[in-house]
């Protein structure tokens, strides 16, 4: 009997609802004192002091070119590999995206690409943790501070990895993480914008709602605060923060599971030659949101794929290279040797919280018989 095993599967332990129920209950949904011990118990988790929650990944992604200043005649050098959320917000900037290239083995922006790619106009390098596998960070803060541009990471895949021992959120200007349904911790949707300086996280909680204090003053007649600048409505609110206060509490064995999974997959899947297994970061220690592994060719793929999901076993390649649409047609080059590599071989099994060793023993020894057969 084949079994099924997903790529994905939403974390939601059942005893998020005796909580849930009360707040949904209590009359006050929106942001108050559920969002705010939220944050602070997240702020906790990652070791920063300035994090600010926003309503989604792509928010926090937004938010953080804002802050970073990115906007009309700004060039940002990003990475093509990743979701539509961390360069359509460039666009809608107004700034103008330059790719850089990847490292073929990790699917993570090759920091050899980047110096060729800044000129004067350059404002910000953007880096996604593919994977959950941590960029060189050391390597992109150094040519980052050379010519004085600031880091966003976009760690949407990454909640738990580390980098040289420090969770991802310690280390650029910006990180950014997505609480959307099938990450590591889930609030349904959310996200969070990591910064370095009491100043930035002040700026951030006002700019995440049109500019304005939301807690200003409790006087109903002088009800609020100056803005000077205009924001938006990217704020949590008490519903999806008090599923996000319920799945921190399970987040250390999440992760701890993540990779368990991990490296029982790089052990049994060792040797086989048709499979090239993912490679960690120097420094890093991934979280493994997702296991990629790289076949000989697209061709190839397309009947491991199928085969994979014969037997039960779902398999994907959950984003595609984002210089391909049209969208992004006018920025279009062909010197991204590492992002055709990559992105014609890749593939995603599952790895996450939800398989037994016995899911990933099928797994390992189903690969083993499909190589042999296709
Ligand atoms: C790399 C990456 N960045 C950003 C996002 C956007 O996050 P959200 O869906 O929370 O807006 C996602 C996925 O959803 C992602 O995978």
């Amino acid at each position: 009997m084949n079994r099924k095993i997903p790529l994905f599967k939403v974390h939601m332990p059942k005893t998020v609802l005796g909580p849930l129920g009360k707040v949904l209950m209590s009359g006050y949904i929106s942001e108050g004192d559920k969002s705010h011990e939220f944050e602070k118990n997240f702020q906790e988790f990652i070791g920063n002091p300035n994090v600010a929650l926003v309503n989604s990944g792509t928010s926090a992604l937004s938010l953080a070119y804002r802050l970073a200043g990115i906007g009309p005649g700004d060039e940002v050098i990003s990475t093509p590999m990743t979701c539509l959320a961390t360069n359509e917000p460039i666009m809608t900037s107004g700034a103008k995206i330059i790719w850089a290239d990847i490292d073929k083995n990790t699917g993570n922006i090759d920091t050899k690409s980047l110096e060729g790619r800044i000129t004067p106009k350059t404002k910000a390098i953007v880096v996604v943790h593919w994977a959950g596998n941590p960029v060189d960070l050391g390597a992109v803060t150094k040519i980052a501070k050379k010519h004085n541009l600031k880091v966003i990471e976009d760690a949407a895949h990454a909640l738990g990895a580390k980098y040289d021992g420090k969770y991802i959120g310690n280390h650029s200007d910006y990180v950014c993480f997505s609480f959307q349904a099938i990450k590591h911790l889930t609030t349904v949707d959310g996200g969070a914008v990591a910064v370095k300086t009491p100043e930035e996280y002040q700026r951030a909680i006002l700019l995440r709602w049109y500019g304005n204090a939301r807690s200003s003053t409790s006087d109903p007649i002088k009800w609020s605060g100056d803005v000077l600048e205009p924001g938006y409505k990217m704020h949590m609110n008490d519903v999806n923060a008090t599923i996000g206060l319920e799945q921190l509490k399970y987040m250390p064995k999440i992760i701890a599971m993540y990779k368990k999974n991990a490296a029982y997959l790089l052990e049994g899947l060792e040797g086989i030659k048709e499979i090239t297994l993912p490679q960690t970061t120097v420094n890093g220690e991934s979280s493994f949101w997702l296991f990629t592994i790289k076949l000989p060719g697209e061709d190839y793929r397309q009947r491991f794929s199928e085969a994979l999901r014969a037997r039960g076993i779902a398999n994907g390649i959950v984003h595609s290279r984002n210089d391909a649409y049209s969208l992004f047609k006018s920025w279009k080059r062909s010197d991204l040797p590492g992002v055709d590599d990559f992105c014609s071989r890749m593939l995603n099994i599952p790895c996450g919280w939800w398989l037994s060793k016995s899911d990933v023993s099928y797994i390992i020894k189903n690969i083993k018989e499909v190589v042999k057969e296709i």
